[in-house]
């Protein structure tokens, strides 16, 4: 059977650079603050109005699909993953088929937030290993900006999220230490509401009806009252030392299920990327791994959490700064909203 590798990488960031001290213009916060508990130090923001996710996504993906040595009409399947798609419906995955004028393929969306982008890898090594697709694209993209409340009452939350997009064009491959050798994917709904963006969404009406003003009407009128955005519920949530305290335990158990699914030790990985949720649990997960300096890449302290976008954008980053070469062990890990998780170990 044959195995999926990555052909071509390609990642997008949008200009405006938002420092720590560029926020304290919103929000009481400080450089000290946002370093010292995430080590973040900027971050990018798409245009407020003109850039889309889907439009950075597919400035990622066009770098991708030259460096593959293919072309736009030649990809018989795309994979979106995002959590801030242009649209509620339909996903950005048709978007983009239409911006690339694309032939009439399959086009996904997942919903798999902080882990997307592993678990958009682990569908795209199944259809490649079937014989099913060729030349899969997958895109991860975020726009946080428009959407997190940059005042002090959202300031946990908005001081963390960046926007940008990475893309991959995945191909078959036969060449023996290439490719990748496992994915693994988890879930644990318990804490679902721990990290999360309630609405738009069909659990909008549960508790609405002890809420001052609510639209009492026998149908509809709940996607988003004004009170929402007032009490601030419209926002996404998150419990960050919830988050924080499972990450530290799912990274390094999910980067180890996939090294022993495949005989392989800690020492024998050449570069970790870890989706870039937070520099100190990433730096926890390299303690606990017992991993050198040089086997795990960070960059969210120039462009923040990134979500689904950040493995590719880190990814491609370190290849391109030759942290990368070929046959080197690359493992990927990710860990974030639903609880979901996941990892995968690849042979570059
Ligand atoms: N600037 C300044 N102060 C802030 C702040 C900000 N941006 N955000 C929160 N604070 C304040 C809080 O209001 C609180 O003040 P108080 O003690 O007066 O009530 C204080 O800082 C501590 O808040 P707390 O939420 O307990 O901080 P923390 O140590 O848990 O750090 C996170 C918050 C979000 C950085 C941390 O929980 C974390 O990293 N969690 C993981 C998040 C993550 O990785 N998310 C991505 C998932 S993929």
């Amino acid at each position: 059977m044959k195995k999926s590798k990555i052909a071509g990488i390609g990642y997008y960031v949008p200009d405006n650079i938002y420092t720590n001290e560029d926020l304290t213009k919103f929000m009481d916060t400080s450089d000290e603050w946002i370093t010292e508990r995430t080590g973040i130090k900027e971050r990018r923001y798409a245009d407020r109005l003109d850039e889309t996710t889907t439009d950075m996504g597919v400035k990622a993906a066009k770098t991708a699909i030259e460096r593959a040595g293919t072309t736009a009409q030649d990809i018989d399947f795309i994979i979106f993953a995002t959590l801030s798609p242009d649209y509620y419906f339909p996903g950005c995955a048709v978007l983009v088929q239409r911006e690339l004028k694309m032939k009439e393929v399959g086009a996904l969306d997942i919903r798999n937030q902080c882990s997307g982008f592993v678990y958009a890898l682990s569908i795209a090594d199944q259809f490649i290993k079937t014989g099913m697709y060729k030349n899969i694209l997958i895109i991860g993209s975020e726009k946080h900006s428009f959407a997190l409340d940059y005042s002090t009452r959202g300031r946990s939350i908005s001081v963390i999220f960046g926007d940008g997009a990475g893309a991959v064009v995945m191909q078959p491959t036969d060449k023996k230490e290439q490719g990748i050798l496992s994915t693994h994917l988890h879930s644990d709904g318990e804490e679902a509401e721990k990290l999360a963006m309630i609405y738009p969404g069909s659990a909008a009406g549960k508790g609405l009806e002890n809420r001052p003003n609510w639209p009492d009407q026998e149908l509809g009128g709940l996607l988003m009252t004004p009170e929402m955005l007032e009490d601030g519920s419209a926002y996404p949530y998150m419990d960050g030392q919830a988050v924080f305290k499972k990450a530290v335990v799912k990274f390094p158990e999910v980067i180890h299920e996939a090294l022993s699914e495949n005989n392989l030790k800690t020492t024998d990985i050449d570069l970790l990327i870890p989706h870039q949720a937070n520099l100190r649990i990433s730096q926890f997960v390299q303690r606990s791994l017992k991993l050198r300096d040089d086997q795990v890449f960070n960059n969210i302290q120039k462009y923040g959490n990134t979500t689904a976008a950040s493995i590719p954008i880190a990814l491609c980053e370190a290849w391109e700064q030759g942290k990368i070469k070929e046959g080197d062990l690359i493992c990927l890990a990710a860990f974030g909203a639903g609880f979901t998780w996941g990892s995968a170990l690849l042979y570059w």
